[in-house]
């Protein structure tokens, strides 16, 4: 029995006031607290019913589960909203403006708090699967920005949730950089290295009370590869070993991130398939299902990340072959997860989705025609902007056919044409390093935009002119058919002839 008075979610909930900033330990849904953010939001809408105010500022490492984002957005109970989301009806709320959101890189996070850019944090709340009497508090499956949080709060509440075992004890590496101008190099040199403790050490005095749990994990799902995504998979396997006869990865192979979602499930799952590649390491953000497969295969050695994205059979796998899989994983913070430092030594290949790209290798990550949020950049613009190789994929069209995920234009900036070397479709591949917008353009136009959006594009090219040969009236010209037809093939280029 720790030391530490035992709360109920509730009287947590009471420590937290109107307008506070409150940050929470995870990283996507793992690792978030559930209870209290739970509590909250029916405090939240207790004073909105007696007609106060009740709004909270949120940090946290990524997106959330239901129980803290969706729960407060349906509360009504956000002020501000950082670093990024996933939530539908959280998305709705940004959309609507309901719910201030500031989208960020997630490296930028902890540093961002620490230098006090984005205010005061009141209450921390903190995930653990243990914590000690001297305040060595041991996370649960995502680390995200918790020890910045840890520090900088006034108070924190620690939910321990018995659903982790206290074994998971040494699969954490908390480092914390200093601030400049005595921050040193990080001493990471290699994806298995330990730079710190594994624990967040805080003073107990800070630790306003705990709350017991034993609540599942909110991991989602996968949806099943299918042909769009495992054609992209393989294309992406078959470049990779292409880079390597051409002796410009080595035979050892570098370590590879990939994003969230389905196909960068895919895309490791066809690495693991290829014959060619060899036993490779991940240093990334988000652990996915497929990583925890490739490793009981014996074609993973070893991963380092922010969190264990997994579905909550992959969560319980690993718990139940601990002894097998604690040597291999290793979690840490966002600062260092996703740290331009230790991605530009580690010559990581980067691999992260697009919602749309352009014919010149622009990347749109975030917003669905320029202008309603999807979820955010995440860490994919500190991974792209750093990495060996930064490749983006997507499936060249959505809703059908209706849309071309590669457009004359992207609607919102996210990744420019300077940080994306290479573009991967179902199609094909794009190899854009070293080619001129107009090379670029016709590259991508040929290997990897849906044929029967490529006579458009092409056409699209003949009506600019300059290095960039874009068309300022035109450029937006499949967006504008989305919008008044829902279908992109009802572009007209002879409004917009020279
Ligand atoms: N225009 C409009 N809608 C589009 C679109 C486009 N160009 N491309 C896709 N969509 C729609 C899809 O039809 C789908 O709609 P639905 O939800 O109604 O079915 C939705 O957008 C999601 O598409 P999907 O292909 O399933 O995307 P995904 O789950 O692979 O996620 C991103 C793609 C880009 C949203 C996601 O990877 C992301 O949030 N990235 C940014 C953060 C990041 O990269 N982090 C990684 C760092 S580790």
């Amino acid at each position: 029995m720790n030391k530490y008075p035992v709360i109920t979610a509730e009287e947590a909930a009471r420590f937290i006031h109107n307008d506070d900033n409150v940050g929470f330990s995870g990283f996507t849904a793992a690792g978030c607290p559930k209870a209290v953010p739970a509590a909250l939001a029916v405090r939240a809408e207790a004073e909105h019913a007696k007609g106060n105010p009740f709004k909270i500022g949120m940090f946290t490492g990524a997106s959330t589960g239901d129980s803290i984002d969706g729960t407060l957005a349906r509360a009504h109970a956000i002020k501000f909203r950082t670093p990024y989301q996933s939530n539908g009806d959280l998305r709705n709320a940004i959309n609507s403006q309901d719910a201030p959101y500031f989208d960020m890189h997630l490296s930028h996070l902890g540093q961002m708090l620490q230098y006090g850019f984005l205010g005061k944090v009141n209450v921390a709340i903190i995930e653990a699967s243990d914590i000690t009497d001297s305040g060595e508090i041991v996370l649960t499956c995502g680390v995200g920005i918790a020890p910045t949080l840890c520090r900088l709060a006034d108070k924190i509440i620690v939910e321990l949730n018995h659903a982790h075992p206290k074994a998971i004890r040494g699969m954490h590496d908390i480092y914390m950089p200093v601030a400049p101008p005595n921050r040193e190099a990080i001493p990471v040199y290699k994806p298995s290295d330990h730079a710190g403790v594994p624990y967040i050490k805080v003073d107990p005095a800070k630790i306003a009370g705990i709350v017991e749990t034993d609540l599942p994990n909110e991991g989602g799902s996968f949806t099943p590869v299918d042909e769009t995504t495992a054609k992209i998979g393989d294309n992406v396997a078959d470049f990779l070993v292409g880079e390597m006869a051409a002796g410009r990865i080595p035979k050892s192979f570098l370590p590879v991130q990939s994003g969230v979602g389905n196909i960068a499930n895919a895309v490791l799952g066809a690495m693991g398939k290829h014959k060619a590649i060899p036993v490779f390491e991940i240093y990334t953000e988000v652990i996915q299902d497929a990583v925890i497969t490739l490793m009981e295969s014996d074609r993973v050695k070893f991963a380092s990340g922010c969190s264990f994205t997994v579905s909550n059979p992959m969560m319980d796998e690993i718990y139940a072959k601990l002894d097998f899989f604690k040597p291999k994983l290793l979690l840490r913070p966002q600062e260092i997860s996703n740290n331009p430092e230790v991605i530009r030594r580690l010559g990581l290949i980067a691999i992260n989705t697009a919602l749309e790209a352009d014919i010149f290798g622009n990347i749109n990550s975030t917003h669905v025609t320029g202008t309603k949020m999807m979820n955010g950049i995440g860490g994919s613009g500190d991974f792209t902007r750093n990495a060996y190789l930064s490749i983006f994929t997507t499936p060249s069209v959505a809703k059908g056919t209706n849309i071309s995920a590669i457009v004359p234009m992207v609607s919102h900036l996210d990744h420019n044409e300077h940080s994306v070397s290479i573009l991967i479709t179902e199609q094909g591949v794009a190899d854009l390093r070293g080619k001129s917008p107009i090379q670029r353009a016709h590259t991508i136009i040929e290997n990897c935009v849906h044929p029967e959006y490529r006579q458009l594009l092409r056409d699209y090219l003949k009506l600019g002119s300059g290095h960039t040969p874009h068309n300022l009236h035109a450029c937006f010209a499949f967006h504008h058919a989305f919008n008044e037809t829902r279908d992109m093939h009802n572009v007209d280029w002879s409004k917009y002839a020279k």
